[in-house]
């Protein structure tokens, strides 16, 4: 028995004022607004247009609201983890300059990358160091300029993504409620399909990498596609049946924002209604390690205490996993 069970607190989010439509985006390549909402279901995605912000911007300004709006100290967190794919630099790291920029200076802070399922990952170390008794304040941020290593030439992958951050508070959960079981799983053989190929030490930034446009996503969509539906939706089922869960017994799922029809895939196999899926992509598309707590941000109004909650995701390595959540409060 787990004497001190992790959850999430409080949630809070930004996002960039500037918004890409897909109308826009038309007019800098070859697609329509009616194509990409068909194949993928995004309609805009925010983007972090000044010069010189980056993640950290994002990511200290859903801190510092985070904070405030749960009445926490600065002072009072032990640990910041930063899930990203897209730090201000390759070092230090991104959670770093978040902490120092929302004046967090009793806390020891790091960066994860798991690409899109970072968040998850995240969420899921903090719940270690929670329920072992080392921390007893963590925020978990998820914080994504993917403006930043787009292509906006590769209309397959351009109107995918979008820039945002959403933090949460861990705490220890004071009844019943909390993170209950999680399964994380990755394969690095997915490095083929979803990748950057240049800028980092394998193959650093040279004139030839910037000519040669290798500092920005890679990715077969039809492959990774596949993993994603079977990986989402195997993971989903799994998490529900070891812990006797029926479809009637899971109130939300939070799967993530990479594709329209990966999440009805998903929410079929898991034989749950749309209405009980949290679906925002067509407003901020794939935001990376932000579209869960993004999510949940948007729903947290509607969530009670005791809403079995499943987030599920699937990302580049490939990474995948679900984990299993009682939320603690009314919303
Ligand atoms: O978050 C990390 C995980 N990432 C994902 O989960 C992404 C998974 N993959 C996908 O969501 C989809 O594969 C995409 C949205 C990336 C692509 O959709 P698709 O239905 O798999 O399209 P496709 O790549 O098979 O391309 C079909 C056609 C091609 O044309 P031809 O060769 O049939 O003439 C593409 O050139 O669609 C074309 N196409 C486009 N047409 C208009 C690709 N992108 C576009 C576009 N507008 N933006």
């Amino acid at each position: 028995m787990i004497k001190n069970r992790a959850t999430i607190t409080g949630i809070a989010a930004e996002l960039p004022d500037y918004i890409l439509t897909n109308d826009e985006l038309s007019k800098m390549v070859d697609t329509s607004d009616e194509w990409i909402m068909t194949r993928i279901g995004i309609r805009e995605r925010r983007i972090l247009k000044e010069k010189g912000k980056g993640p950290s911007d994002l990511g200290a300004l859903a801190v510092k609201k985070l904070l405030e709006k749960t009445g926490t100290e600065p002072s009072e967190i032990d640990l910041l983890v930063c899930a990203t794919v897209t730090p201000d630099h390759p070092f230090p790291a991104t959670a770093n300059i978040i902490s120092h920029k929302a004046d967090i200076k009793n806390a020891f802070s790091f960066d994860l990358n798991a690409g899109c399922s970072g968040f998850l990952y995240a969420l899921s170390t903090a719940q270690q160091y929670i329920e072992t008794g080392n921390a007893r304040k963590i925020i978990v941020v998820g914080a994504e300029k993917m403006s930043a290593i787009v292509d906006y030439q590769d209309r397959a992958t351009c109107p995918i993504f979008g820039d945002a951050a959403a933090a949460v508070l861990v705490e220890p959960a004071s009844d019943n409620t909390g993170i209950i079981d999680s399964i994380l799983q990755s394969d690095g053989s997915g490095l083929a399909h979803l990748h950057q190929k240049a800028g980092g030490s394998v193959n650093p930034a040279s004139n030839q990498t910037v000519e040669n446009r290798e500092h920005y996503i890679c990715q077969e969509g039809q492959p990774v596609f596949k993993w994603a539906v079977s990986k989402m939706a195997d993971v989903s089922v799994d998490i529900m049946k070891r812990n006797g869960l029926g479809h009637e017994d899971v109130a939300w799922l939070v799967p993530h924002q990479a594709n329209m029809r990966i999440i009805e895939a998903v929410a079929r196999r898991m034989n749950l209604d749309k209405n009980k899926v949290m679906i925002n992509i067509e407003k901020y598309g794939n935001t990376t390690a932000a579209t869960l707590p993004l999510c949940i941000w948007e729903w947290e109004k509607q969530l009670k205490k005791g809403d079995n909650i499943i987030m599920v995701t699937f990302g580049a390595g490939f990474t995948w996993g679900a984990l299993y959540l009682k939320w603690s409060y009314d919303g």
